[in-house]
Order: structure tokens, then C-alpha cells, then sequence
């Protein structure tokens, strides 16, 4: 397990959140904690005997709750803030489950500064790690003061409570689309920075509002972590995406083929310069990529060195590829249709992994066909309740 984290100033309290006890032996979803796959195999919360509690704000979401499963697996203590705005409310039974304790939770908005200041007060705090966002790019250009307000305001209002308390460790969730249309293939870290939509803007936005506090003050340690493309979900199939609107990205649209809400998909464009004609993006396992933030937020612990590093596999799959992957993962072909090109698309968009590799030691280790049957399984399971 990483080291202890300086507990962050601020009284250690038992929190008031609402804590989500596991009924009985088998918590919620009917499941005996044991029997699930990818069960942390610790019946108690080993964090607390180390003094350190990681904030994962946005932590019922996709990629938060993957890692919290992470982080308690890895001997950590963390407490989820969330507004389920995009998650669904029985997500901390079903980490009760996975995890086999109790989960903290605030359910708030992470706009909400008073919010913000109890939860250091009941909890020390030794890290954050800053997922609550709005994050589908069409929405954005409809509603781009809403994307701007949360965004922005919400990472704003989490720095300030943050320094306040003294808690300087920051993972931030950026995106592989403040690359915007990558000139260089693979993407490094170096490229140069845009953005397509006012989603892409508050992501630079946010990155640059970092890298102006970093430079203020010594004290702050904080990872950027540029996300490609999250696809799969847990091995207990008890948590993945699960958008609770109309899904933007390509999975979660062929799990709806699969589950025959959809006649087909569309493909946007078969006219795309790649080699099958359709669009080629860096998959990466949720479950990778939830890996990649533990040995992230382990570097902030053991080295103090604020780092920024694309969170992806090096390898790229067009759309008819991955339509193929979850096809065999199916059992059986999936339709799709030939639609006009995306507004605000690209051909290719491909991570190079290697800074994460040497910096942190992170390679993506899972393959397109387990993402696939890992989305389907949770796709079933969610479909029967
Ligand atoms: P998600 O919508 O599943 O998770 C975000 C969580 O934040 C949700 O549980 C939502 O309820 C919560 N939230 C939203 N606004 C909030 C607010 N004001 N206060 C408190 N909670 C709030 O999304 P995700 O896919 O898990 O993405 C997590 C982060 O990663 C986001 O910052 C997103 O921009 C970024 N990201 C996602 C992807 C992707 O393809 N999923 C790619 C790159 C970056
Ligand atoms: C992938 C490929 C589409 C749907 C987006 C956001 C980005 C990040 C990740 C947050 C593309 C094609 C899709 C469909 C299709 N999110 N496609 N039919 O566009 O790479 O990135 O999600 O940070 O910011 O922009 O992901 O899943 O939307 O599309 O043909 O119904 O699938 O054209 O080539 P994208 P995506």
C-alpha cells in the first residue's frame, strides 16, 4: 500500500455523511460481497489505519467509481461528493458491495463552498481527486454557461477549500480533447493545446487555471491526467457508464444496439483518411484507467511532483472495429448504418502512453475485447435491475 498522507489540517471527526451500511451479508444488489469479482477482499477500510483520505469528487460517476473500487483495493480511505446529476443513487451500495465496507458519501454540489468546508472539517483529507464536471461536447455548445459554471466554478471552489484546509494533492480529470485536432500522431503531451467546443475550452481553461495556482505556491502537487477514450465497466459488472440521458459516446450507443433499443448504429463518416474509412480513437479499460490514478496520486504522495500525462493505450481502433469487438462479446453481428459525418469530428486521435509509462510506470493493460465484454456484462445486468 502507498505511504501514510500527512493528514490535511482540520479536525478529524466521524463525518455526518450519509453512510451507506451494507445490509447484512449481502448488501445492496442482493449480492454477498465476497462472491463478486474484483472484490477488494477487505472486509474493513484499511485506509483509516493509514491517516489518509482521498475526496473523489464526481466519485458515484463512470470513471470515479471505478476509482474508488481502486483506491480502497489499494489501501486507501476515500469519501465520494457527488450531486447525481449523471449517477445513478444506488452506485454507493453497489461500491459497498464490490469493496465489502461502508462508503462515505456527500451529496452535494461541488460548487457549494460551505459543503466543500465540512467535508475537510469531518474528514482529513490528504488528497482530492476531481472528477464532477459536465462533460458531453454537443451539450456544450447549447449550454455553454452551464459548462463553464460547473466546470470551471466547481474546480475554482475546490482549490479554494482545498488551500484552506491545507490539502495541496490534486488529480484533475482533463481530456485528450484539449489536443483538438492533433497535427502529430501519436499524441504526446507537448502538443500543442485547443479547443472544438465550449466543453474542450473549460477543460484548457481548467488546466491553465492549475497551472497558474501550481506556480503560486510550492506546496500544491498536482496531476493533470488527459483521458482518450474510457470504454468497459467493472468485472462485477455492478458499476459502469451509465449515462442517465442520451449517451454521446460510441459504446454506450452499440450497447443500445445490443440490447435491441436501437435498431443500428450510426457510423459518422466511412470517409475518414484511416484505414477502414471510419473514425480511430485511443480505448482505454475504465478499469486501466482507474489504476492510472492510484500510481498517479502515489507520485504526488511519494514525490511531491506535479505531472501531466495522457491516460491511453497507444493503440487505435476505427468504429467498425470496435462495432466487431462487441459484436463477439454479443454472440451475434450488430447492425449499422452509414450517417453523415459528426460536426466537430476527427479522423484520428491516438495517446502516446509513453510519459505515463516511464513517470508512473502505467501501461494500459486490458484489450478492446475485454472492454467490450466487460460493457456488455453490465449493460445485461443493469437491464434486469
Ligand atoms: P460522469 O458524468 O459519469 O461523472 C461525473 C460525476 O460528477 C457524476 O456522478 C455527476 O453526478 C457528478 N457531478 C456533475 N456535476 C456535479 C456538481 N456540480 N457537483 C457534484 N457532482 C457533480 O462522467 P465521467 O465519464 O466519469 O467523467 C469524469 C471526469 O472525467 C469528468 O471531469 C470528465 O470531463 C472527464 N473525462 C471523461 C471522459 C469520458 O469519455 N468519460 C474522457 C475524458 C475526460
Ligand atoms: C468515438 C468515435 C465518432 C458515436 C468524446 C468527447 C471527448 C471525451 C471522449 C470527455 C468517433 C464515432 C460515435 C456514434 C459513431 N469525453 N461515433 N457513432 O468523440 O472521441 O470523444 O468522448 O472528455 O471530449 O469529445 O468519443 O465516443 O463520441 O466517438 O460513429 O453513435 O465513434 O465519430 O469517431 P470522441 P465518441
Amino acid at each position: 500500500p502507498p505511504p501514510p498522507l500527512p493528514l490535511a489540517r482540520g479536525r478529524r471527526r466521524r463525518g455526518r455523511a450519509g453512510r451507506r451500511g451494507i445490509s447484512g451479508g449481502t448488501g445492496g444488489g442482493g449480492v454477498d460481497p465476497a462472491a463478486v469479482p474484483g472484490h477488494s477482499g477487505r472486509g474493513t477500510r484499511t485506509g483509516d489505519a493509514m491517516g489518509q483520505t482521498v475526496l473523489l469528487t464526481g466519485g458515484a460517476g463512470y470513471i470515479g467509481s471505478h476509482t474508488f473500487v481502486a483506491l480502497r483495493a489499494a489501501g486507501h480511505d476515500a469519501v465520494i461528493l457527488d450531486n447525481f446529476s449523471n449517477a445513478r443513487g444506488d452506485v454507493p451500495d453497489r461500491l459497498e458491495v464490490i469493496t465489502g465496507a461502508p462508503v462515505r458519501v456527500y451529496r452535494g454540489d461541488v460548487r457549494d463552498a460551505a459543503l466543500l468546508a465540512r467535508i475537510f472539517a469531518e474528514n482529513a483529507i490528504g488528497a482530492a481527486i476531481h472528477f464532477a464536471a459536465l462533460k458531453a461536447a454537443g451539450e456544450s455548445v447549447e449550454k455553454p454557461l452551464d459548462y463553464i459554471d460547473v466546470n470551471l466554478g466547481g474546480l475554482t471552489a475546490l482549490l479554494k477549500a482545498m488551500r484552506e484546509a491545507g490539502c495541496f494533492r490534486l488529480v484533475f480529470s482533463s481530456s485528450a480533447t484539449v489536443y483538438g485536432t492533433p497535427e502529430v500522431l501519436p499524441v504526446p503531451e507537448t502538443a500543442p493545446r485547443g479547443y472544438a467546443n465550449p466543453y474542450g475550452f473549460t477543460k484548457l481553461a481548467c488546466e491553465q487555471i492549475l497551472e497558474q495556482v501550481g506556480a503560486s505556491d510550492p506546496r500544491w502537487a498536482i496531476a493533470t491526467l488527459r483521458y482518450f477514450n474510457p470504454v468497459g465497466a467493472h468485472a462485477s459488472a455492478l458499476i459502469g457508464e451509465d449515462p442517465q440521458d442520451f449517451p454521446n459516446n460510441l459504446v454506450p450507443f452499440v450497447a443500445e444496439v445490443a440490447l435491441g433499443k436501437r435498431a443500428a448504429l450510426n457510423v459518422f463518416g466511412d470517409d475518414w483518411p484511416t484505414r477502414d474509412g471510419t473514425g480511430v480513437r485511443d480505448y482505454i479499460h475504465v478499469e486501466d484507467l482507474a489504476r492510472g490514478h492510484v500510481m498517479s496520486l502515489g507520485h504526488l504522495i511519494a514525490t511531491g511532483q506535479s505531472h501531466t500525462v495522457n491516460l491511453g493505450t497507444g493503440r487505435g481502433y476505427s468504429v467498425l472495429e470496435m462495432l466487431a469487438a462487441y459484436s463477439r462479446a454479443v454472440g451475434r453481428e450488430l447492425p449499422h448504418v452509414v450517417a453523415p459525418r459528426r460536426a466537430g469530428d476527427v479522423a484520428e486521435v491516438v495517446a502516446d502512453p509513453s510519459k505515463a509509462a516511464a513517470l508512473l510506470g502505467f501501461r494500459a493493460e486490458k484489450g478492446v475485447d475485454e472492454m467490450c465484454a466487460s460493457s456488455w456484462a453490465f449493460v445485461s445486468r443493469r437491464r434486469n435491475g
